[in-house]
Protein backbone atom coordinates (compact mmCIF):
# COMPACT_ATOMS: atom_id res chain seq x y z
CA UNK A 1 0.00 0.00 0.00
CA UNK A 2 1.47 3.50 -0.71
CA UNK A 3 0.06 7.40 0.29
CA UNK A 4 -0.58 7.10 -3.97
CA UNK A 5 -3.31 4.74 -3.44
CA UNK A 6 -4.62 5.88 0.01
CA UNK A 7 -5.09 9.15 -1.88
CA UNK A 8 -7.17 7.76 -4.69
CA UNK A 9 -9.49 5.88 -2.44
CA UNK A 10 -9.93 9.32 -0.68
CA UNK A 11 -10.43 10.80 -3.86
CA UNK A 12 -13.13 8.03 -5.09
CA UNK A 13 -14.99 8.70 -2.06
CA UNK A 14 -15.10 12.23 -2.04
CA UNK A 15 -16.14 12.15 -5.96
CA UNK A 16 -18.67 9.41 -4.93
CA UNK A 17 -20.65 9.50 -1.54
CA UNK A 18 -19.57 13.08 -0.30
CA UNK A 19 -19.78 15.28 -3.48
CA UNK A 20 -18.05 18.29 -5.05
CA UNK A 21 -18.97 21.52 -2.56
CA UNK A 22 -18.03 24.88 -3.64
CA UNK A 23 -17.72 26.47 -0.24
CA UNK A 24 -15.34 23.54 1.48
CA UNK A 25 -13.16 24.02 -1.97
CA UNK A 26 -13.48 27.72 -1.20
CA UNK A 27 -12.03 27.84 1.95
CA UNK A 28 -9.28 25.44 1.01
CA UNK A 29 -8.37 27.55 -1.76
CA UNK A 30 -8.46 30.48 0.62
CA UNK A 31 -6.41 28.61 3.18
CA UNK A 32 -3.44 27.84 0.09
CA UNK A 33 -3.71 31.83 -0.56
CA UNK A 34 -2.83 32.61 2.87
CA UNK A 35 -0.17 30.35 3.23
CA UNK A 36 -2.01 27.92 5.82
CA UNK A 37 -0.27 24.66 6.32
CA UNK A 38 -2.41 21.94 4.80
CA UNK A 39 -2.92 19.55 8.15
CA UNK A 40 -7.14 20.36 8.08
CA UNK A 41 -8.87 17.02 8.34
CA UNK A 42 -9.45 15.70 4.68
CA UNK A 43 -13.19 15.76 3.08
CA UNK A 44 -14.37 12.15 4.00
CA UNK A 45 -12.75 13.03 7.69
CA UNK A 46 -14.63 16.20 7.42
CA UNK A 47 -17.91 14.28 6.56
CA UNK A 48 -17.57 11.75 9.36
CA UNK A 49 -17.41 14.33 12.07
CA UNK A 50 -20.24 16.03 10.39
CA UNK A 51 -22.34 12.74 10.81
CA UNK A 52 -21.50 11.73 14.11
CA UNK A 53 -22.58 15.22 15.58
CA UNK A 54 -25.56 14.75 13.61
CA UNK A 55 -26.10 11.06 15.36
CA UNK A 56 -25.56 12.52 18.41
CA UNK A 57 -28.09 15.48 18.11
CA UNK A 58 -25.85 17.73 18.85
CA UNK A 59 -26.47 21.46 19.71
CA UNK A 60 -23.66 22.90 20.98
CA UNK A 61 -20.47 21.84 20.06
CA UNK A 62 -16.50 22.83 21.02
CA UNK A 63 -13.59 22.72 18.35
CA UNK A 64 -9.84 23.22 19.96
CA UNK A 65 -8.27 24.32 16.79
CA UNK A 66 -9.72 25.73 14.12
CA UNK A 67 -6.66 26.12 11.50
CA UNK A 68 -8.39 27.98 8.48
CA UNK A 69 -12.18 26.46 9.48
CA UNK A 70 -12.46 23.49 7.58
CA UNK A 71 -13.08 21.25 10.26
CA UNK A 72 -15.23 24.15 11.60
CA UNK A 73 -17.48 24.06 8.88
CA UNK A 74 -18.06 20.49 8.66
CA UNK A 75 -19.32 20.49 12.70
CA UNK A 76 -21.18 23.70 12.45
CA UNK A 77 -23.33 22.31 9.54
CA UNK A 78 -23.73 19.30 11.87
CA UNK A 79 -26.04 21.90 14.47
CA UNK A 80 -29.41 23.71 14.11
CA UNK A 81 -29.88 27.14 13.19
CA UNK A 82 -29.88 28.13 16.81
CA UNK A 83 -26.58 26.03 17.89
CA UNK A 84 -23.84 27.12 18.79
CA UNK A 85 -19.64 26.07 18.02
CA UNK A 86 -17.43 27.54 20.01
CA UNK A 87 -14.20 27.27 18.32
CA UNK A 88 -10.31 28.03 19.45
CA UNK A 89 -7.59 29.33 17.41
CA UNK A 90 -4.31 30.40 19.15
CA UNK A 91 -3.35 31.82 15.71
CA UNK A 92 -3.83 35.37 14.72
CA UNK A 93 -3.85 34.67 10.77
CA UNK A 94 -5.35 31.79 11.36
CA UNK A 95 -8.55 33.05 12.69
CA UNK A 96 -8.84 35.81 10.27
CA UNK A 97 -8.61 33.09 7.36
CA UNK A 98 -11.17 30.56 9.54
CA UNK A 99 -13.41 33.68 10.09
CA UNK A 100 -13.87 34.84 6.25
CA UNK A 101 -14.46 30.87 5.47
CA UNK A 102 -17.28 30.86 8.10
CA UNK A 103 -18.82 33.60 6.93
CA UNK A 104 -18.90 32.60 3.47
CA UNK A 105 -20.03 29.19 4.53
CA UNK A 106 -23.03 30.78 5.96
CA UNK A 107 -22.13 30.44 9.37
CA UNK A 108 -21.18 32.80 11.31
CA UNK A 109 -24.58 33.27 13.06
CA UNK A 110 -23.61 29.51 14.69
CA UNK A 111 -19.56 30.17 15.35
CA UNK A 112 -18.13 31.65 17.84
CA UNK A 113 -14.46 31.80 16.99
CA UNK A 114 -12.06 32.71 20.26
CA UNK A 115 -8.80 33.78 19.24
CA UNK A 116 -5.82 32.97 22.03
CA UNK A 117 -3.91 29.79 23.27
CA UNK A 118 -6.84 27.27 24.25
CA UNK A 119 -5.37 26.99 28.22
CA UNK A 120 -6.21 30.46 28.28
CA UNK A 121 -9.84 30.33 26.84
CA UNK A 122 -11.01 27.32 28.22
CA UNK A 123 -11.32 29.01 31.85
CA UNK A 124 -13.14 31.76 30.28
CA UNK A 125 -16.05 29.60 28.43
CA UNK A 126 -16.67 27.82 31.73
CA UNK A 127 -16.68 31.01 33.69
CA UNK A 128 -19.50 32.32 30.83
CA UNK A 129 -21.50 29.32 31.38
CA UNK A 130 -21.00 28.17 27.92
CA UNK A 131 -20.99 24.11 28.45
CA UNK A 132 -21.89 21.57 28.80
CA UNK A 133 -21.17 20.92 24.85
CA UNK A 134 -22.65 17.61 23.80
CA UNK A 135 -19.99 17.34 21.00
CA UNK A 136 -16.02 18.33 21.18
CA UNK A 137 -13.10 18.01 18.94
CA UNK A 138 -9.50 18.38 19.97
CA UNK A 139 -7.12 18.78 16.98
CA UNK A 140 -4.89 21.65 18.24
CA UNK A 141 -1.26 21.04 20.22
CA UNK A 142 -0.76 17.93 20.52
CA UNK A 143 1.21 18.25 23.78
CA UNK A 144 -1.83 19.42 25.44
CA UNK A 145 -3.95 16.52 24.51
CA UNK A 146 -4.28 15.42 28.09
CA UNK A 147 -4.90 18.78 28.96
CA UNK A 148 -7.71 19.75 26.34
CA UNK A 149 -9.37 15.98 27.35
CA UNK A 150 -9.14 17.60 31.03
CA UNK A 151 -11.06 20.09 29.90
CA UNK A 152 -13.59 19.01 27.54
CA UNK A 153 -14.75 16.30 30.89
CA UNK A 154 -15.18 19.77 32.47
CA UNK A 155 -17.40 21.11 29.72
CA UNK A 156 -19.62 18.16 29.29
CA UNK A 157 -22.57 16.00 30.12
CA UNK A 158 -23.42 12.39 30.26
CA UNK A 159 -23.80 11.58 26.83
CA UNK A 160 -21.16 14.15 25.48
CA UNK A 161 -18.99 13.03 22.36
CA UNK A 162 -15.10 13.72 22.59
CA UNK A 163 -13.38 12.76 19.35
CA UNK A 164 -9.07 13.47 19.08
CA UNK A 165 -7.46 14.30 15.80
CA UNK A 166 -4.32 12.76 14.64
CA UNK A 167 -3.43 10.19 17.53
CA UNK A 168 -1.86 7.45 15.61
CA UNK A 169 1.12 9.44 14.19
CA UNK A 170 2.71 7.13 11.72
CA UNK A 171 2.91 4.77 14.52
CA UNK A 172 4.62 6.42 16.90
CA UNK A 173 1.83 5.89 19.20
CA UNK A 174 3.18 2.62 20.13
CA UNK A 175 6.53 4.15 20.93
CA UNK A 176 6.99 4.35 24.67
CA UNK A 177 10.08 5.74 24.99
CA UNK A 178 9.36 8.51 22.18
CA UNK A 179 10.59 11.68 23.23
CA UNK A 180 8.21 13.94 20.66
CA UNK A 181 6.27 16.08 22.61
CA UNK A 182 2.93 15.41 20.50
CA UNK A 183 3.19 12.08 21.04
CA UNK A 184 4.31 11.93 24.86
CA UNK A 185 1.18 14.46 25.13
CA UNK A 186 -1.11 12.24 23.23
CA UNK A 187 0.08 8.71 25.42
CA UNK A 188 -0.46 10.98 28.26
CA UNK A 189 -4.22 11.50 27.03
CA UNK A 190 -4.93 7.62 26.54
CA UNK A 191 -3.53 7.16 30.02
CA UNK A 192 -6.01 9.74 31.01
CA UNK A 193 -8.99 8.00 29.00
CA UNK A 194 -8.29 4.95 30.26
CA UNK A 195 -8.45 5.65 33.98
CA UNK A 196 -11.36 7.75 33.67
CA UNK A 197 -14.96 6.37 34.76
CA UNK A 198 -16.40 8.79 33.26
CA UNK A 199 -14.97 8.07 29.85
CA UNK A 200 -15.75 5.01 27.61
CA UNK A 201 -13.17 5.14 24.74
CA UNK A 202 -11.79 3.44 21.41
CA UNK A 203 -8.92 5.07 18.83
CA UNK A 204 -9.54 4.05 15.04
CA UNK A 205 -6.28 3.51 12.52
CA UNK A 206 -6.66 5.45 9.50
CA UNK A 207 -5.11 5.81 5.96
CA UNK A 208 -5.99 8.24 3.57
CA UNK A 209 -5.32 11.59 1.68
CA UNK A 210 -3.97 12.56 4.95
CA UNK A 211 -1.24 9.70 5.25
CA UNK A 212 -1.44 7.02 8.41
CA UNK A 213 -3.12 8.25 11.43
CA UNK A 214 -6.36 7.88 13.73
CA UNK A 215 -8.94 9.10 15.49
CA UNK A 216 -9.67 8.70 19.59
CA UNK A 217 -13.62 8.79 20.16
CA UNK A 218 -14.87 8.82 23.49
CA UNK A 219 -18.31 8.98 25.33
CA UNK A 220 -18.86 10.64 28.32
CA UNK A 221 -21.06 8.38 30.50
C1 LIG B 1 -4.27 20.61 12.98
S1 LIG B 1 -4.64 22.32 12.97
C2 LIG B 1 -6.41 22.30 13.08
C3 LIG B 1 -7.07 21.79 11.84
C4 LIG B 1 -8.55 22.01 11.80
N1 LIG B 1 -9.19 21.41 12.96
C5 LIG B 1 -9.13 21.40 10.53
O1 LIG B 1 -9.19 20.16 10.47
O2 LIG B 1 -9.51 22.16 9.61
C6 LIG B 1 -4.17 22.84 14.56
C7 LIG B 1 -4.49 24.28 14.88
O3 LIG B 1 -4.35 24.45 16.29
C8 LIG B 1 -3.82 25.72 16.52
N2 LIG B 1 -3.19 25.74 17.85
C9 LIG B 1 -1.93 25.35 18.18
N3 LIG B 1 -1.73 25.54 19.48
C10 LIG B 1 -2.87 26.04 19.99
C11 LIG B 1 -3.27 26.45 21.28
N4 LIG B 1 -2.45 26.37 22.33
N5 LIG B 1 -4.52 26.94 21.45
C12 LIG B 1 -5.37 27.01 20.40
N6 LIG B 1 -5.04 26.65 19.15
C13 LIG B 1 -3.81 26.17 18.95
C14 LIG B 1 -2.83 25.92 15.38
O4 LIG B 1 -2.55 27.30 15.21
C15 LIG B 1 -3.56 25.28 14.21
O5 LIG B 1 -4.29 26.24 13.51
Amino acid sequence: MSQKRWSAVDAYFSDTIIGRDSVLEAALAANDAAGLPQIDVSPPQGKLLHLIARMGGARKALEIGALGGYSTIWIARALPPDGLLVTLEADEKHAAVARANVARAGLADRVDLRVGAALDTLPKIEAEGLGPFDFVFIDADKSNNANYLSWALRLSRPGTVIIVDNVVRDGRIADAASRDTDVVGTRRMFEMMAREPRLEATAIQTVGAKGWDGFALAIVE
